[in-house]
């Protein structure tokens, strides 16, 4: 506990290391109802119709992602508001994305390329997802992997297959946070396929269905497994000459 009585924001390199490029910064915190107090209005409405347990989620997360702002950009500190599809709404020249499994909440932002201070000519969103490796089913790993998925699945044992499925599922969920960014609508979980190595580097392949990138050179990802949870983070580049700045 801090002084003031809530739990601490802390960085976790561990979890920013996932990511290609050191300009993503992370903070952690264990969710804490002390947290609701720091809520910005624009975030204070989205809290109306959620149980206590995840008021405190939702508060913490915000309080991490609102300290990890400050520490690329403390100019960018805002509220971040939930859009009408659930997603965080970040400061323009901002990606970022927030994740939490039972009252562990991560945050990850950066600052996009396309941002005016920039000259680069890449843009770039992200995405970072936890999975309980156990909560993981029969069941889930049926309606998230795709046939190329499920193979590599069953040609190993149950414990690796357990951590497999967790692995590809936070990879799935981080994409879709991140391809979030770049175009808000639903994507199904069979519109990629990944392919993960020792090291839990992903390939990302199409499977034919339109997206808004390749997912084959546009589209990094790496999971580790860390006390239990498969975290998993993901990048979306893409060239800035073809698409309007934000
Ligand atoms: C949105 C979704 C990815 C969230 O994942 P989850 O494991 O249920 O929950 P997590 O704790 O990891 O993430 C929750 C956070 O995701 C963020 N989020 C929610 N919807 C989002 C969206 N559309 N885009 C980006 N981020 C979103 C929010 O910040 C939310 O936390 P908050 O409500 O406290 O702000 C998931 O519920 C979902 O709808 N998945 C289906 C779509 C999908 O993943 N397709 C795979 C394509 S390959």
């Amino acid at each position: 506990m801090t002084t003031d009585g809530v739990t601490p924001i802390e960085a976790a390199p561990q979890v920013a290391g996932l990511f290609p490029d050191e300009r993503v910064a992370v903070r952690r915190v264990i969710a804490h109802a002390g947290h609701q107090a720091s809520l910005l209005p624009e975030e204070r409405s989205a809290i109306g119709d959620m149980a206590p347990g995840r008021r405190d989620e939702f508060a913490s997360a915000r309080a991490a992602a609102r300290e990890a702002l400050a520490a690329i950009a403390p100019s960018l500190v805002a509220g971040i508001a939930r859009g009408p599809q659930r997603q965080p709404v970040w400061p323009d020249g901002v990606t970022g994305s927030i994740t939490h499994t039972k009252g562990h909440c991560l945050a990850a932002v950066a600052r996009r390329s396309s941002d005016s201070d920039s000259d680069s000519d890449e843009d770039f969103v992200i995405g970072l997802d936890a999975e309980e490796r156990d909560r993981v089913t029969p069941r889930i790993a049926r309606r998230i992997l795709v046939p190329a998925e499920l193979e590599r699945v069953e040609a190993v044992d149950d414990e690796q297959g357990q951590g497999l499925v967790a692995a590809t599922f936070g990879l799935k969920e981080a994409f879709y946070k991140a391809h979030h960014q770049l175009e808000p609508r639903y994507l199904g979980f069979d519109v990629i396929q990944v392919d993960i190595d020792g090291d839990g580097l992903a390939r990302f392949a199409s499977t034919g269905a339109a997206l808004a990138i390749d997912p084959a050179s546009d589209v990094s990802g790496r999971v580790t497994e860390i006390d239990g949870r498969m975290i998993a983070a993901v990048w979306i580049r893409r060239s800035v000459r073809s698409t309007p700045r934000r």
